[in-house]
């Protein structure tokens, strides 16, 4: 898990109203650890009042040296006071995560202000990587120097969590809604330009037949005528799939299709762009009458982000092409789409995923494509991932296989 907000400048200087109240030692130099823990000690009751609040509370001398931890504090590591004395930060936790610490600790020595840290990263007892939010202030002698910090962290990564889910789930509601809206809108150009394609294909056939009913025929005519026929019934086949593919098919039921009409319906749709922009597409012909079960249009969404990404990446490339074949095994089907690239880099690949994590400029791409693909292929039980073995970039919707087909085999 890896959330990187960068830290915030300091929002102020606070000189500490309480200086003095327990510490009246003017040089920070020699004021050494076991000093420091006597003074606290001595103020008893203020130290209860300090372990009986549910944040953390860790006071901290020069060099980042721990001397005193609230109750909250040793729980969350594990460890008891005794235990955290003098050291600088927890034997499991990340050495990078250590080295934040102490150079945001010196930070506050230095500048004498408050550091206010909305995310950190920390490691729990159990190994677990968390968030806390931390404000770490300096505690000044009388003469105005900075002996101690201390800081009061609270754990958010529940919070972090339920922000993260909800942004999703806005996000896919208006995914949704962008492709419910273009659905109307394909259905409305589809009911208005069905009615002209009709009366072309009429015209055409009245061509041909008037054509045929001369004493010799004109075969060029009679092509020309047929031409126009097949033209019309192609665009009424992707206007049909162009209002299929937009509407919102989340509740759609599902059916059994062969594979073959998943991937011919989704490269109607974008066929047409790639081979514009020379970019070749390879079905290879094995196992397309296998019948997947689920739900189409979702399936195809997926898949045509699939191809869209494998577009996007090798267009500007010389040599440019597209692979999809299919393989049975015996617990799954799978639908592989290679292009031509060459692999992802791993700190990308690692982050693809991500929602809203995307390469592209700005207007070019929400980053939403592969998680909601994931998603759909997850909601038929089956796993969406980049295959990071093969030499081109690949990537794999791999779908259980339905019941029926395992009981007849
Ligand atoms: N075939 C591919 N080759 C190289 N990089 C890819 C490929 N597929 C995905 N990626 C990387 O994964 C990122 C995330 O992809 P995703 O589909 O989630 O979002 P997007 O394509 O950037 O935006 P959107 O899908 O909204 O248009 C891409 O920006 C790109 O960096
Ligand atoms: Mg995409």
């Amino acid at each position: 898990m890896s959330f990187s907000i960068p830290r915030q400048r300091p929002r102020s200087y606070k000189h500490n109203s309480r200086r003095g109240a327990f510490l009246s030692h003017n040089d920070k130099s020699d004021l050494s650890i076991s000093t420091s823990i006597e003074l606290l000690q001595s103020e008893e009751s203020f130290l209860q009042i300090l372990s009986a609040i549910g944040d953390l509370v860790l006071v901290k001398g020069p060099n980042s040296k721990l001397i005193w931890a609230n109750q909250a504090f040793c729980d969350y590591y594990g460890m008891t006071a005794a235990q955290l004395r003098g050291i600088l930060d927890a034997p499991f936790s990340e050495p990078d995560h250590t080295q934040q610490y102490v150079s945001d600790d010196a930070w506050v020595f230095d500048n004498k202000m408050v550091l206010s840290i909305p995310q950190e990263p920390v490691t729990r007892h159990d190994g677990a990587v968390r968030f806390f939010n931390t404000v770490k202030s300096p505690i000044f002698n009388a003469a105005g120097d900075v002996i101690m910090t201390v800081g009061i962290s609270r754990d958010i990564t529940d919070q972090l969590e339920a922000q993260k889910i909800s942004e999703e789930q806005r996000a896919r509601a208006t995914y949704s809604s962008k492709m419910a809206t273009l659905g109307e809108m394909a259905g409305g150009i589809a009911h208005e330009l069905n009615t002209p394609l009709a009366a072309i294909l009429l015209m055409a056939e009245m061509i041909e037949n008037q054509n045929n009913s001369l004493a010799s025929p004109d075969p060029e005519i009679a092509e020309n005528a047929e031409s126009i026929s097949v033209a019309t019934q192609r665009m009424s086949t992707i206007i049909k799939s162009l209002k299929g593919f937009s509407r919102d098919a989340t509740n759609d039921e599902r059916a059994s299709f062969p594979v073959r009409e998943l991937i011919e319906s989704t490269l109607e749709l974008c066929g047409p762009k790639f081979k514009n922009d020379e970019v070749s597409v390879q079905v290879v012909q094995d196992n397309l009458d296998f019948m997947v079960h689920g739900q189409i249009v979702q399936l195809s969404q997926t898949l045509l982000n699939l191809l869209h990404n494998a577009y996007d990446s090798i267009r500007g490339s010389a040599n440019k092409w597209i692979k999809i074949e299919t393989c049975l095994a015996s617990a799954s089907f799978e639908i592989r789409v290679t292009d031509s690239g060459q692999r992802i880099a791993k700190d990308i690949a690692a982050k693809i995923f991500q929602p809203f994590y995307t390469t592209k400029g700005i207007g070019e791409g929400t980053g939403l494509g592969l998680s909601i693909s994931a998603a759909i292929v997850k909601n038929h039980g089956g796993e969406l991932f980049y295959d990071s073995n093969k030499s081109n970039t690949t990537f794999v919707i791999r779908l259980p296989i339905p019941k029926s087909q395992k009981e007849a085999a």
